[in-house]
């Protein structure tokens, strides 16, 4: 049996989504339902919160992604589900959900590693993507530097060792009352400040492979405690430009170390435009291929989870019904 048509399911933190995807890059559906103004009162993602509102949509999203598809369960190969890592009870949702629908349609569940699944984003929409290629993931809940060597073959070269980076960009926007997801905020903002106005740390930027994020987040209160009137779109830029200019400069110097022949963003920070842009010249300027998944692929979504789930079963065949949400799971690496 060849198992092309995937139902992937996403639930590990506040947007419940489904998507069909045939052969890991034809996206047929891709339905996100964003729980962003539900926690954005609370200032942040509250846990029982997000599970309750994953517990309400699941069904009607997935029932979506199937309708949108044109398809009926019956062109459905498998169905994959994000199982770690994430918010526990939010997880448990989307592998229960994928669980119960794989054995009323009798077809294989296929666990996936929502880190993976981020990875996988990339060559959805452009599946001749040459390897090796180094990749910055960087999300609201992790930071990595990794070189991918072959399908389903990574190196983790560097993490973060205190915040995320879209950690760090929530917690600016917070401290600045700008609301929830800060990232999205911060880079609009950007837009009308300049990158210059503000020397703010770029932490590690030419040492090891890790990052911290959590001295320039500092700098930013302290900055702005002793300059209150200080321009918000010029603190916005400034920050913005700190970060993105420590994720380029350890990218590139990670390719030409490793001989990789492109660079690739991942994660939700991946739809930060100076970042995309930065990326993008940097590439340019050593003649390395820039992949930069559009904004919806960057941010969680299905579609990313049905393709990792797609080069998992054919690698690793059916996941176990018995393997169950894992909220601190890795990335696998070779
Ligand atoms: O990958 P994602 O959707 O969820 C996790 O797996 O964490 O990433 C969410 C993170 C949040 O921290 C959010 O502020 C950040 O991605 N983000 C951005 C932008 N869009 C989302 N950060 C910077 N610029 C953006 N345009
Ligand atoms: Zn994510």
């Amino acid at each position: 049996m060849s198992a092309d048509v995937i139902l992937g399911i996403e639930t590990s933190c506040d947007e419940t989504a489904a998507a069909v995807v045939a052969r890991a890059t034809d996206v047929r559906s891709n339905v996100v339902s964003s729980q962003v103004e539900i926690h954005a009162k609370y200032g942040g993602v509250v846990p029982e919160v997000a599970s309750r509102a994953h517990v309400e949509t699941i069904m009607p999203v997935v029932e979506e992604a199937l309708s949108v598809s044109g398809l009926t369960s019956d062109g459905i190969d498998a169905v994959a589900a994000t199982h770690g890592p994430g918010l526990v009870g939010a997880l448990l949702v989307g592998v229960s959900a994928a669980k119960a629908i794989a054995m009323v349609w009798d077809v294989p569940f296929v666990a996936v590693n929502h880190l993976e699944a981020h990875l996988y984003a990339a060559f959805l929409e452009e599946p001749d993507l040459e390897m090796p290629l180094v990749i910055v993931l960087v999300s609201g809940g992790h930071t990595m530097l990794i070189l991918m060597e072959d399908h389903l073959r990574y190196r983790v070269l560097g993490a973060t060792v205190d915040d995320a980076a879209g950690e760090a960009f929530d917690k600016v926007a917070r401290f600045m009352d700008l609301g929830y997801p800060g990232g999205p905020v911060i880079d609009r903002l950007s837009a009308d400040g300049d990158p210059d106005a503000i020397a703010f740390p770029r932490a590690m930027a030419n040492d090891g492979w890790n990052f911290s994020f959590s001295g320039v987040k500092t700098a930013v209160v302290n900055h702005v405690r002793k300059n209150p009137g200080v321009a918000v779109e010029d603190v916005a830029a400034s920050f913005q430009e700190a970060v993105a200019d420590v994720l380029v400069a350890k990218a590139r110097r990670a390719a030409r170390e490793f001989g990789a022949t492109g660079l690739c963003l991942a994660g939700g920070v991946a739809a930060n435009s100076r970042l995309r842009d930065k990326m993008a010249s940097a590439a340019a300027a050593d003649g390395l291929r820039a992949f930069l998944p559009s904004r919806a692929m960057c941010t969680d979504n299905a579609a990313m989870v049905a393709a990792a789930g797609w080069w998992r079963l054919r690698a690793d065949g059916p996941s176990s019904l018995a393997v169950g949400a894992d909220p601190s799971l890795r990335l696998p690496v070779t």
